[in-house]
């Protein structure tokens, strides 16, 4: 991962085997308590097991995930990786087998029916990647807007006038009396995100809602959710496979095999002639039993497997492959030596 500091003082030599460092000791255990404490959404250790036919998939292997109120966050990961599997649980359509998950004080694996029905309706609004599950075909877009606002029980004015102001806002006001059929792909997924703003919820939940859509709409639709983010103040995780959509936001998360594996983090700065760049910077995720992903491009290139050496140096930690014939020297000798993990 980094180049050994030459002479470093701090030699401890460690062999981390892939399996085995994630006993939690008490310390860990009372971090739970706090772990989270005023994030908006907290995965805590989430784990999913579906089992069908016998078979057991792990499509969460403890994931964790804080979110901060008013984020607007990308999640991305190959197929299969568990994003659908995460957003499903966030959204309250489906429950962990293990582990926790809350959002704006909803205990998502502790909810009685009725709690669960409250959460979808008034906490979370979804956008699934299909433009036709979100929208009903018969109703108008501005009726679409306003059918949970009924289920709210929401006075027919104060429905309408809301479902005007998010058409508008959203750029749509010319297709409030349209059926989804004589819409665009793009104008459906915007109405699908007004739809789902309705109810005023705290989070906004797309599960790569761009995926069927051309990028000059699929850019489109991200505004949308920019919009909302940034006018209502919602928190937003959207799941993409779009680059340019990443490369817009300023924490993307990435899963992989089931857990939170890198996250990058982009800010605007200035460069030396006073022009506007994006710096983006990406990191390892660092869970709270000490695991790292370390990722694979790197292992596979070194040939790292089953288990790793790791030396402490000042400043950073060295993660070396496992050569048993070549037994790590004393720290003292390895001045003379560079480029040697010592
Ligand atoms: N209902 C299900 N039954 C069995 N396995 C499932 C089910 N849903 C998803 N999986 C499996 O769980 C893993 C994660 O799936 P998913 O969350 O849909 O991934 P992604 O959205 O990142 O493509 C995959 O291996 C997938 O096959
Ligand atoms: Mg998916």
């Amino acid at each position: 991962m980094t180049a050994p500091a030459p002479g470093s003082p701090t030699g401890d030599e460690r062999v981390a085997a892939a399996a085995g460092l994630s006993e939690l000791g008490a310390e860990a255990e009372q971090s739970r308590t706090s772990y989270g404490e005023g994030a908006l959404i907290v995965c805590d250790r989430l784990v999913r097991i579906y089992a069908a036919e016998g078979i057991e998939v792990q499509a969460l292997q403890g994931l964790d995930l804080l979110v901060e109120d008013g984020e607007l966050t990308a999640i991305v990961g190959a197929s299969g990786s568990g994003k659908s599997t995460l957003m499903n649980i966030l959204a309250g359509l489906d429950a962990p087998t293990a582990g926790r998950a809350r959002v704006a004080g909803f205990d998502l694996g502790a909810m009685t029916q009725r709690d669960r029905l409250g959460y979808r309706r008034a906490t979370v609004g979804f956008i699934w990647q299909q433009t036709s599950r979100n929208l009903l075909p018969y109703l108008t877009a501005r009726q679409n807007v306003m059918l949970p606002m009924r289920f709210a029980g929401l006075a027919r004015r104060p429905r309408g006038r809301r479902a005007g102001d998010l058409l508008d806002m959203l750029g749509l006001a010319k297709c409030a009396g349209r059926k989804p059929a004589q819409m665009s792909g793009g104008e459906q997924q915007r109405t699908a995100i007004a739809t789902a703003l309705a109810n005023q919820p705290r989070v906004l939940l797309a599960d790569e809602p761009t995926g069927e859509l051309d990028s000059a709409t699929a850019r489109e639709v991200f505004g949308a959710l920019q919009t909302a983010n940034s006018e209502l103040g919602v928190t937003v995780l959207v799941v993409t496979h779009d680059p340019a959509v990443s490369a817009e936001v300023r924490r993307t998360v990435a899963i992989r095999d089931g857990r939170t594996s890198t996250e990058t983090l982009r800010h605007d700065a200035a460069d030396e002639h006073g022009n506007a760049t994006r710096h983006a910077v990406e990191y390892a995720v660092l869970d709270r039993a000490g695991r790292v992903q370390l990722p694979r491009e790197m292992t596979e290139a070194l040939g790292m497997k089953d288990r790793v050496r790791l030396r402490q140096a000042a400043d950073h930690i060295g993660v070396w492959p496992d050569r048993p014939r070549e037994a790590p020297e004393a720290p003292e000798a390895r001045g003379a030596r560079r480029g040697e993990p010592a």
